[in-house]
C-alpha cells in the first residue's frame, strides 16, 4: 500500500511538470496560458507556434501519464491503486502544483495513463479523436466525444475500471466547460491550416 501511495503522489507531481509551459519557455515563445484558448496543450501550442513543438508538447504530456502508470504495473500495484495513479498524473496536469494550479486539460496525459488499459482501447480512443476532428476540426470537440465514449469502451473492454475512466472523463468535460460553451455558441476556433483560434 505504502509503495502505492508514493507512486500515487509521484504521479500527481510529475503530472505537475507542464511541458507546454516549460517548452514554450525554452524557445522564448509567450505563456501558452496567456494566448489562444490559455490552455497549456498541444493544441494551444499548435496555435502559437508550429507542429513539431505541438508534437513535443504532446509526446511529453503522454509519456508522463503512461511512466506512472506502467512503473506501478511493474511494481506490481493493484488495479485499484493503478486507477488512482491514472487519476493522480491527470490531477497533477489539471492542477499542477509547480504552476500556481493552473494547468491543462489532461487529455494527453489521460491517454498517455489509460493506454494501459489496452492496445483495443488505445486504437478505439485514437479512432474516435481522428474521426471527429476529421469532420469538425475541432480538438476540444473531438477530445470531449472521446473521454465520453471512453468508460462504454472500458465496459466491454476492462470492466474492472469503468468507474475510475468515468471519474476521469468527467473531470476532462469538466475543464472543457470553456470550450462547450464557445462550441455552444459557435466560437469555438476550427484548427484549420491557419490554427487560429479562441
Ligand atoms: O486537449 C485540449 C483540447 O481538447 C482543447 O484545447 O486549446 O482548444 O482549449 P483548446
Amino acid at each position: 500500500v505504502w509503495i502505492s501511495i508514493g507512486i500515487i503522489i509521484l504521479a500527481y507531481l510529475l503530472g505537475s511538470i507542464s511541458s507546454a509551459i516549460l517548452i514554450c519557455r525554452l524557445r522564448g515563445l509567450p505563456d501558452p496560458r496567456t494566448e489562444g484558448s490559455q490552455n497549456p496543450g498541444a493544441t494551444n501550442v499548435l496555435r502559437i507556434s508550429n507542429k513539431a513543438t505541438a508534437a513535443a508538447v504532446l509526446f511529453l504530456d503522454v509519456l508522463k501519464g503512461a511512466v506512472p502508470v506502467y512503473g506501478g504495473f511493474l511494481l506490481g500495484v493493484e488495479p485499484v491503486y493503478l486507477g488512482l495513479i491514472a487519476l493522480a498524473a491527470c490531477l497533477g496536469h489539471m492542477y499542477p502544483v509547480f504552476f500556481k494550479f493552473q494547468g491543462g486539460k489532461a487529455v494527453a496525459t489521460a491517454f498517455g495513463a489509460l493506454s494501459a488499459i489496452g492496445w483495443t482501447f488505445s486504437l478505439a480512443l485514437i479512432t474516435t479523436w481522428l474521426l471527429v476532428f476529421k469532420t469538425t476540426k475541432y480538438s476540444s470537440l473531438a477530445a470531449i466525444v472521446t473521454v465520453s465514449l471512453a468508460p462504454l469502451y472500458t465496459f466491454f473492454l476492462k470492466p474492472l475500471y469503468v468507474q475510475e475512466v468515468t471519474m476521469l472523463s468527467l473531470l476532462i468535460i469538466f475543464r472543457h466547460r470553456d470550450n462547450l460553451l464557445r462550441l455552444w455558441q459557435g466560437e469555438e476556433g476550427k484548427m484549420t491550416s491557419k490554427h487560429r483560434s479562441k
